[in-house]
């Protein structure tokens, strides 16, 4: 069953370039998909390929330029913004820059408590401290300040500041690559540990397949705002079909060697959105890429068990 529906979300941004003249920037060009109830839905692309942009207009950080997104139904602009945030939280890279380091770890965890609910603030203390046994912190140390904690206890705290309102739906933008590998396997376990028993539903942000290989239930991969190939888990992995894909397979450390010599390695760097290549935007970097796919821009389209968006597959 789908919980959250997104059709054809834009979000373009006017930006000033440096000869004065004005430019836009299609961070997300038409990007549709539904995210299952209690299921993660892994989202994968390069650096700038606008993750994080359609992570904002989720969360309702930003107003998309077009297209709509609905909860359960309900167009989220509906939602009053506490409601909306009680039901949709996010997890951030970086667990020291998305935390106040003045504040103590149980104040971190309660904040959206104290802000949102009528909870007395030992109430909201005793449930930040009930967070950190869940997400396996020592809640002794909940009058510790961040900095008194490891990167992996920090974003520990991220994740039990998200869930402390029991949200849905939660959006996990790269929050495992600041970690040390053998600290993201620790992470990634807990994620999923919680998913089963708060029956959460993941958006899972990765730049890195491996990453989102086994905590994913479908795989949508992004290139230039827009979506290239995006289907159940397992068909994805065992037999990917469009080229950025298979290239990106080749690009992960950990997956680099199963898919080793099968696949094209990735060539030339992403063109910048604000002057995207016509036809095919990936044209320039495929290594199957033909005349048509200069000037034609493919759809997306259902292809046997998923959509893929290309000319030659
Ligand atoms: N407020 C903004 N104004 C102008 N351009 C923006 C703005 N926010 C994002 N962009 C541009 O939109 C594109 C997508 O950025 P976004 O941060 O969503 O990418 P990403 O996939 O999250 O990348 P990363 O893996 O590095 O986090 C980039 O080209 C970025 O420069
Ligand atoms: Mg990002």
């Amino acid at each position: 069953m789908s919980i959250l529906n997104v059709k054809n979300i834009k979000k373009h941004y006017d930006v000033k370039t440096t000869f004065g003249s004005g430019g836009l920037v299609k961070a997300l060009d038409g990007i549709s998909f539904e995210a299952k109830a209690k299921k993660t839905l892994g989202i994968v692309g390069e650096s700038g390929c606008g993750k994080s942009t359609l992570a904002r207009q989720l969360m309702r950080l930003e107003d998309p330029t077009e297209g709509s997104i609905t909860l359960e139904g309900k167009n989220i602009t509906s939602f009053e913004r506490a409601e909306y945030q009680s039901k949709i939280q996010m997890i951030f890279q970086d667990p020291y820059s998305s935390i106040n380091p003045r504040k103590k770890a149980w104040q971190i965890i309660a904040e959206p408590l104290l802000i949102n609910s009528n909870l007395s603030k030992s109430d909201c203390k005793e449930k930040a401290c009930e967070m950190m046994r869940i997400v396996g912190l020592r809640p002794e140390l909940a009058n510790r300040y961040p900095h008194m904690f490891s990167g992996g206890q920090r974003q520990r705290i991220g994740i039990a500041r998200a869930l402390v309102q029991q949200p849905e739906i939660v959006i996990c933008d790269e929050p495992v690559s600041a970690l040390d590998v053998s600290i993201q396997a620790q992470v990634l376990n807990l994620l999923m540990k919680l998913q089963d028993e708060m029956g959460l539903t993941y958006l899972f942000i990765s730049h890195d397949l491996s990453v989102v290989k086994h905590i994913s239930d479908e795989i949508l991969v992004m290139y230039l705002g827009k979506i290239v190939e995006y289907g159940p888990r397992e068909q994805v992995f065992e037999n990917p079909l469009h080229p950025y894909t298979k290239a990106l397979m080749n690009a992960s450390p950990s997956l680099s060697l199963e898919h080793l010599g099968k696949h094209e390695p990735l060539q030339g760097e992403l063109p910048s959105p604000l002057n995207p290549p016509p036809g095919c935007a990936f044209h320039k970097r495929c290594p199957i890429a033909t005349e048509q796919c200069k000037s034609v821009e493919p759809s997306l389209e259902m292809k046997n068990d998923r959509y893929i968006s290309c000319l030659e597959v």
